[in-house]
């Protein structure tokens, strides 16, 4: 969908803002605590139905209100109609009632509300996704995969409550011998299979993302040394999924996490966890052979990551056959000016349409041609300005 305006009421610390979009970039800018991120996080609420800062929706509602609404209108390419969608969140004194309608019609399904604004969002908190522990980064892989696949939420869900299950059997220390096997069978089953099946889309979307992702990297960052370029040596990335159970082809995959987990009953036992499958996955991310997390620096972590984003987008084009949105949260001065100038150019190609923020509009290094508009977040407000600030 292509967006033209987006409306926020009662939604953080914005009573009524309305903000005009266009086709190339909107940067806001303003300073820390105005209000940017709330805006990208309305937009991302009506891609998702979800906050990338919180799990408790009601911290979206403004203080002195107990409604909140967003709603965005635009263009569907596919219908050629125009389009609005809408969410409306209710604080109540223990829950959070949240309603999703797509052109005034309620969309109780979530499932059906998904992807009809399709974005892509990057913040600098996904550089915790290098740096902090394999969770963070199966977690990563999974966003991405849903976006692609609906019924990988679905699998994910019941993985987790069979390996609970599974978990709660090893626990008990009333079951012993046969009874305890008995009751670890069915579940060694179900682990095996949904596992299998979650194990193998986060393996390929890896491998449709690989690619995309080195060329991206080897763009933007380019080379070693003050500059990007291509006669220079490349530093060298790798990414693998990693799986304790080892490589493995697809169609073997549920087989290999049966007999892993009978294996590793006895083991189990004694730690009282389930020590193998997709939930002790990683991704392994390494440059020049060393780990991101130790070897990078902040500047080329960033990179990465900026790497996968762009692979992202380019295959949520590929599934979709329209640029999705990007959302880019602080855009800020970790890149130095002539790899800020590639990304911003490589963006230009790839994005539809792009809502940036950022503390200083000189971070932003647009390519020339690139149709933008800039607008001033000051504490709530928005104020459109006719140039770069
Ligand atoms: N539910 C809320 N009601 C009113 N104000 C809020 C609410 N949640 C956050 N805020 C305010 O929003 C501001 C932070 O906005 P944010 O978009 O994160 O700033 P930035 O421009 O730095 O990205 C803070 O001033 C915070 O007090
Ligand atoms: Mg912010």
């Amino acid at each position: 969908m292509r967006l033209a305006t987006l409306e926020l009421e009662g939604f953080r610390n914005f009573a009524h803002a309305r903000l005009e979009l266009g086709d190339g970039f909107t940067v806001l800018w303003g300073h820390n605590g105005a209000g940017k991120t709330n805006i990208v996080e309305a937009i991302y609420l009506l891609a998702t139905l979800r906050s990338f800062r919180t799990n408790d929706l009601g911290a979206l509602v403004g203080r002195d209100a107990t409604r909140a609404q967003v709603v965005v209108s635009g263009h569907d390419p596919y219908l050629d109609l125009p389009t609005r969608l809408a969410v409306q969140l209710e604080r109540g004194s223990t829950t959070t009632r949240r309603l999703a309608r797509a052109d005034d019609k309620l969309v109780r399904s979530a499932a059906d509300f998904y992807g009809r604004l399709q974005a892509v969002l990057f913040t600098p908190e996904d550089l915790a996704v290098l740096r902090e522990g394999p969770q963070q980064r199966r977690q990563f892989l999974d966003r991405m995969v849903f976006a692609r696949e609906r019924a990988h939420i679905a699998d994910v869900q019941a993985y987790e409550r069979v390996v609970r299950s599974r978990n709660s059997v090893l626990r008990d220390d009333t079951l012993h011998g046969a009874a305890l096997v008995d009751m670890l069978i069915p579940y060694e089953h179900q682990i095996a299979e949904i596992g299998a099946r979650v194990w193998t889309r986060r393996g390929r979307l890896l491998d449709d993302m690989l690619p995309g992702i080195e060329r991206s990297f080897a763009e933007i960052y380019g080379a070693e040394g003050p500059q990007p370029s291509t006669n220079a040596r490349q530093l060298a990335l790798s990414l693998r999924y990693v799986s304790p159970c080892g490589s493995i082809d697809e169609h073997e995959r549920a087989a290999a996490l049966l007999a892993r987990l009978v294996e590793r009953r006895e083991l189990d036992r004694m730690r009282r966890t389930t020590s193998v499958g997709p939930h002790r996955d990683d991704l392994v991310v390494e440059l020049e052979g060393r780990p991101v997390a130790e070897f990078a620096s902040q500047g080329q972590t960033r990179a990465i990551i900026l790497a996968l984003k762009l692979a992202e987008l380019e295959l949520a084009r590929l599934h979709t056959g329209a640029p999705p949105l990007l959302l880019l949260d602080d855009v800020s001065s970790e890149l130095d000016p002539p790899r800020n100038a590639l990304l911003f150019e490589r963006l230009g190609a790839l994005a539809g349409q792009c809502v940036l923020t950022t503390t200083a509009a000189e971070f932003v290094r647009l390519p020339e041609a690139a149709a933008c508009r800039f607008v001033g977040v000051d504490r709530g407000r928005l104020e459109p300005a006719s140039s770069a600030p």
